[in-house]
């Protein structure tokens, strides 16, 4: 299959021209899987009221068919047809954070949507992107676009429109390329099926955001206990996997220096994943600045793209600096985790 890109220059007002968007549109129409931006990651949508169109999702990235989508929608009233939004708090959620990098798991109604979507589950994941590309699109094709990341199943997902063509050329239609995402780590996202809300996985809402809107939220003990079983079929598989061996390390910088050089001895060629502020500090085979320390956004922002750009330089070996787990920390610290495999070393 030829894959067709679209490109789309998101300062321009999408709203009243721009025909690559239409075209777009009707290939989800006609159930074809298209990859377009949204504010967190690339998605790769499809068609949500179709099972062919679902299923072709699924081939594309090689995913699990037990780990079900997030249905995407570019207004409210399209979420009334499928779940079930009567709890106060969910009404605050959406008020509050949609558009935007919040998912939210609602009662699913039965018989609108693919049931390769919820993966037979009797709840459904639903978030707004708040990106213009994404909104104009699902808005012209006129259906909710079930859209999991637009990346290889376990591989880092993609931030670029040239990441999504590496994993996926010739597997999908088209991609639209509205150039680089702006969170960069997918959304948070929340079960709201019970009397108090759970994170099911950390993204780009915090809990600390949530808290100050609906109160007490839990964190799911299986994401931050790996003997625990996740609530959320998808946290149960490895992610955003480098090639190369990936450990987290923590100590100060004189002894991951002297680790760096000890691995580099064996004949191993070593990268160091580090930020702006101690690039200067380090000496190894590629050393790696991903954003700011003190602007932990930064860091969200430029994560994956460090993962595959590391890959690139086919190294034996990588250290990544680890970051601390408040606000959008907990999150790339989530993310940095699953990529190591959970691996840690102290020096
Ligand atoms: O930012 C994002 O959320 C991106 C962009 C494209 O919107 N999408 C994304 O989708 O990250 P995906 O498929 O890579 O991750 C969806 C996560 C998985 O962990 C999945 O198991 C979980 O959401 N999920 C989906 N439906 C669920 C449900 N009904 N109950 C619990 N977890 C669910
Ligand atoms: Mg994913």
């Amino acid at each position: 299959m030829d894959t067709i890109t679209w490109i789309v220059d998101v300062t321009t007002d999408l709203s009243t021209n721009c025909p690559q968007l239409t075209e777009a549109a009707r290939m989800l129409q006609n159930n074809e899987v298209v990859s377009f931006p949204t504010e967190t990651v690339y998605g790769l949508g499809a068609n949500a009221k179709n099972t062919d169109a679902v299923t072709k999702i699924y081939q594309a990235k090689g995913r699990p068919s037990d780990n079900p989508l997030i249905v995407h929608i570019a207004d409210v009233e399209q979420l009334k047809e499928f779940a079930d939004m009567s709890s106060a708090q969910v009404a605050i959620l959406i008020e509050r954070f949609w558009p935007g990098p919040l998912t939210l798991v609602l009662p699913c109604k039965p018989g609108v949507l693919s049931t390769r979507v919820t993966a037979g589950l009797d709840t459904v994941a639903v978030r707004m992107p708040d990106h213009p590309v994404a909104l104009e699109l699902i808005k012209r094709a006129a259906i909710p676009v079930a859209a999991p990341s637009a990346n290889l199943s376990g591989k880092p997902s993609p931030t670029r429109a040239e990441h999504v063509a590496h994993d996926l050329n010739g597997r999908i239609a088209g991609i639209v390329d509205g150039g680089p995402t702006g969170v960069g780590i997918e959304s948070t996202v929340i079960s709201c099926t019970g009397d108090v809300p759970v994170i099911l996985r950390p993204g780009g809402v915090t809990k600390e955001q949530l808290e100050n809107v609906i109160g007490q939220v839990i964190i799911d003990k299986g994401i931050e206990n790996e003997n625990e079983a996740p609530l959320s079929p998808g946290m149960k598989y490895t992610h955003y996997a480098p090639e190369a061996p990936l450990a987290i390390v923590k100590g100060n910088r004189e002894n991951i220096q002297r680790l760096i050089e000890q691995y580099q001895k064996d004949g191993r060629k070593v990268g160091i994943l580090t930020t702006e502020e101690y690039a200067d500090t380090y000496k190894a085979d590629v050393v790696w600045a991903c954003g700011r320390r003190d602007r932990l956004e930064t860091v969200a922002a430029g994560l994956y793209n460090s993962l595959r750009s590391l890959d690139e330089k086919k190294l034996d070996f990588i250290f990544a600096e680890p970051f601390p787990e408040v606000g959008v920390g907990r999150a790339v610290m989530n993310r940095l985790l699953k990529a190591a495999g959970h691996r840690i070393i102290e020096v």
